[in-house]
């Protein structure tokens, strides 16, 4: 049975996804994100892969939100980060990753607080009062994970591991659609 007899409401290409978003504001997007069933496959025309970096490619930004395509080579990282202010859902498309959430202790030092593990069409969350995190792809092969944010995020504060600074970074795309 396909996933549309299973659930008429079920989003099955990106245009539909970008319809679906644009057409709601953002306390619905959580739901809308469970109801996108996209095979990797959708997303062939917006990959893209480095082997010095996971790399960021934008299906779409408009004023609301930003749809960003994450490309994974096995063992890829993020720099541990907030998220700029705005909100954040990530929904693993392929692979398996671990997110690793830190807060700020008292005295302004980063303690990590937990790690999950997420695989295909898991989705979560975060945003600043949640404190920071790091992802991680934790599969032996490429992986694609997709970010949606609200509103676009345009600049983010990333932990420096080795001066314990917190620093402010511009975020850019690798490619855009
Ligand atoms: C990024 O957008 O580059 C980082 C991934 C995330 O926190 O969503």
């Amino acid at each position: 049975m396909s996933s549309k007899e299973q659930n008429p409401q079920a989003l099955q290409t990106l245009d539909e996804l970008v319809t679906a978003l644009s057409e709601e504001d953002s306390t619905n997007y959580s739901d809308i994100l469970r109801l996108a069933q996209l095979p990797s496959t959708a997303f062939e025309s917006c990959c893209s892969w480095s082997s010095e970096s996971y790399t960021r490619n934008c299906v779409i930004e408009n004023e609301d939100f930003e749809l960003i395509l994450l490309c994974w080579q096995p063992g890829q990282l993020t720099p541990i980060h907030d998220h700029g202010g705005e909100e954040c859902w990530v929904k693993i498309i392929e692979g398996e990753f671990k997110e690793t959430v830190y807060k700020e202790d008292d005295a302004g030092i980063l303690e990590m607080v937990k790690t999950t593990e997420s695989k295909a069409n898991d989705i979560t969350y975060m945003i600043d009062f949640m404190g920071f995190h790091s992802l991680e792809n934790l599969s032996e092969k490429k992986s694609l994970s997709l970010h949606l944010y609200a509103k676009p995020i345009r600049s983010c504060q990333v932990f420096d591991e080795e001066t314990g600074e917190l620093t402010n970074k511009d975020l850019t795309y690798d490619t855009i659609a």
